[in-house]
């Protein structure tokens, strides 16, 4: 394995996945931020034969699982009970190779955490301050930030929450929010006096500015950059318990209603995870200068792992520090940030069932298309395209091709080598340098770029295979066709061994089709890795098209959301400036009855109407026609405001107005009478 100086001292690794909130499903916004990089580094490892502790679980603790309770009348036990089976059920299926994946709601990690909190406390870690946070008098309880809204200081937004502005992205203190209001009981919050416990970040700002600023400048640069700028700013102490009904009691004497803060015991959960699996055997991964700590997160949990939890373990004295934070940006899904509860996502255990066995597809192209540097967008439509033109028409058809004609010229057995020539020795030539070019570009965190080299790997199996012509060269040589297909056999077995990090499922399919056992990287590189004479099986397809139809059922599933989330979600808009009766009484509404109803030539939206007004019958435009077709409406009973003056539209006379309600997406409803009342009945 290649290290650079820095990783020599390393003997093992101990790799975390961010915990997520067991608050509803896994999205494939997830998946690309953080899981697909992280298993396919720990897959890469373990084949390279370094030693390894893989560990995930699920953050059970916190606001966010009290708030889904909440809305769903249960526990936040139960909530967490149900997707934490739902978040590991899917992580499983889509081969997150975890050493352990448990939760934060088990025995071990109490323990565990209470006794770290207790160690700080008694070796004077932590302040104690007391300080006013916000207060419901009428729920009696006080209020965490996220469930305080009020509007944003810096944009307006009237729904902005105690620690975020969602529309402008600002984090915010709760107290900066104008108009505070209590998300539990609707009423203005007071602020009331309450006591806690405070890691004081700023007695290790030096330390931060020397281990990160001086001796971390490999990092991303969005977490170096992130860093940085928290450290230009000087940082403050930070509050570590919360007044809640829900998380790890503080173990203090006098410290009644109050819990460890969900920041302070979730990333405590990758060591009693650690614990809870290996026992007394886990301080080695945790304790020992010659492991090398590695964390998976999104952006948004840069701050706790590069400054939170390190001064959190530096305070504490026996732990070792991460080596490397390499934290993704967001995906997001067709233009739109992806929220849950707009329910725009993709969920894992939806999309599985959509496209049951395509979990290496989805693992590629979030890999492909991974949000290392900036933000990005997943469109089924790019993946669709992912699908059908690299991994079917590049890697699927490559292997396909090869296994085919090995089996049509020579019985299922790996034809010999013969003499090679210049385009022969060539292609050997690189197919060697694979491994290594794809093994530095993961040890250095380009899970993108490195799935590129490996896709360039099958670019050139494909194209020796198109140049050589096997099958023209079978009949008028043999031996020529016999070492062609060796050379592309010893491209596919390559591709057996260095696809397993990307596309495990893939990868065993394809050592199976090939009778290959994969054990090591350094398998790769050999073009000796399939003996001759030795039997491959029968070609099956690794990848299949995907068809238009199948995405425009993604498409149609999303438009939905987005539909319902306008309908459920837009506020009516502000009521405009009183009138006085006498102005309403100006307006003369009545009944119509529709008699007639044809389209305006040359328009998209106006219908021409003739309309029994009980007064006369006259005609009316309408600009409908994107609403009812003129068939579907002859017959109806409508509100009509008949003394508004006539105008001409497209050349018509229209001498009134029909009367609509129009919803946020801008359709168009008629508004009828309940009862069957005749044309010219006033509307009052
Ligand atoms: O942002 C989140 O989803 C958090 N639940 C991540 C926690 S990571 C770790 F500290 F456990
Ligand atoms: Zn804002």
């Amino acid at each position: 394995m290649t290290y650079t100086d820095k990783d020599r001292k390393f003997k093992r690794y101990t790799v975390t996945t961010a915990l997520p909130y067991a608050n509803g499903p896994i999205h494939i916004g997830h998946m690309a931020g953080v899981y697909v990089p992280a298993d396919i580094y720990v897959r890469y490892l373990r084949l390279q034969g370094e030693e390894v502790f893989f560990i995930g679980g699920s953050d059970e603790h916190g606001v966010p699982v009290t708030i889904r309770a909440k809305k769903e009348g249960c526990t936040p036990q139960d909530v967490v009970d149900r997707y934490h089976t739902i978040i590991k059920n899917s992580f499983e299926a889509f081969g997150m190779s975890y050493d352990v994946y448990s939760r934060t709601t088990s025995s071990t990690h109490y323990k565990t955490a209470s006794e770290f909190f207790t160690k700080l406390y008694n070796d004077g870690k932590f302040i104690e301050q007391t300080t006013k946070q916000y207060y419901d008098e009428k729920e009696g309880t006080f209020l965490a930030d996220r469930y305080i809204t009020g509007s944003c200081p810096i944009c307006g937004n009237e729904n902005a929450y105690g620690d975020q502005c969602e529309k402008c992205g600002s984090s915010l203190n709760a107290t900066d929010l104008i108009n505070p209001k209590s998300a539990l009981s609707g009423s203005a919050p007071i602020l009331k006096e309450t006591k806690h416990w405070f890691l004081p970040l700023n007695d290790y700002e030096e330390f931060f500015k020397d281990w990160i600023l001086n001796n971390h400048k490999e990092w991303r640069t969005n977490v170096y950059g992130q860093c940085k700028s928290w450290l230009d700013n000087g940082l403050q102490p930070r509050a570590v318990t919360r007044d809640l009904d829900w998380g790890i009691k503080v173990p203090l004497e006098n410290a009644e209603g109050k819990v460890l803060y969900v920041w302070f015991d979730a990333p405590i959960g990758y060591i009693s995870n650690t614990i809870e699996c290996l026992g007394e055997n886990w301080k080695k991964w945790w304790q020992d200068k010659e492991t090398k700590l590695v964390h998976f997160i999104g952006k948004d949990n840069i701050v706790f792992h590069c400054i939170v939890f390190p001064a959190m373990l530096k305070a504490h004295g026996d732990f070792i520090l991460p080596e490397n934070v390499p934290a993704n940006e967001f995906l997001n899904l067709e233009g739109d940030k992806i929220s849950t509860s707009r329910n725009w996502a993709v969920w894992l255990n939806e999309y599985l069932e959509d496209f049951p066995q395509k979990q290496d597809v989805l693992r590629y192209v979030l890999c492909a298309n991974a949000p290392e540097t900036k933000d990005n967008d997943f469109t089924w439509k790019d993946f669709q395209t992912r699908n059908n033109s690299e991994l079917v028409a590049i890697l699927g058809n490559f292997v396909n091709r090869t296994i085919v004609l090995t089996h049509k010229y020579f019985n299922g057995k790996v034809p010999a080598r013969y003499e090679l020539n210049e385009i022969d020795k060539q292609a050997i030539e690189e197919i060697k340098t694979y491994p290594e070019k794809i093994g530095t570009l993961l040890e250095t965190y380009k899970f993108r770029d490195a799935l590129f080299e490996l896709m360039n790997l099958a670019r050139l199996g494909n194209k020796y295979l198109t140049e050589n012509e096997p099958w023209k060269t079978i009949k008028t040589d043999e031996n020529r066709t016999s070492t062609v297909l060796n050379i592309s056999l010893q491209i596919c077995a390559n591709l057996a061994v260095l696809c397993e990090p990307f596309l495990p499922f893939s990868a065993k399919k394809l050592q199976k089709m090939l009778n290959l056992n994969v054990h090591s990287w350094q398998q790769g590189g050999n073009v000796d890795l399939l003996r001759e004479n030795s039997a491959i099986n029968p070609a099956e397809l690794l990848f299949e098209r995907i068809e238009d139809e199948q995405i425009q059922r993604q498409m149609d599933k999303l438009n939905e959301s987005k539909k319902h989330n306008t309908l459920n979600n837009t506020k009516a808009n502000p009521q405009k400036a009183n009138i006085n009766f006498e102005d309403f009484e100006k307006m003369d509404i009545r009944i119509g009855k529709i008699l007639e109803a044809e389209k305006v030539a040359k328009t998209k939206k106006l219908l021409k109407l003739k309309v029994d007004t009980g007064i006369d019958e006259r005609t009316i435009v309408s600009g409908i026609a994107e609403w009812y077709s003129p068939e579907e409406i002859v017959g109806k009973r409508v509100a009509v405001l008949v003394n508004l003056a006539p105008k001409q539209l497209k050349g018509i006379e229209s001498q009134g107005m029909i009367l609509m309600a129009e919803n946020p997406l801008g359709e168009l409803s008629f508004i009828s009478p309940e009862k069957e009342f005749n044309p010219g009945s006033e509307i009052r």
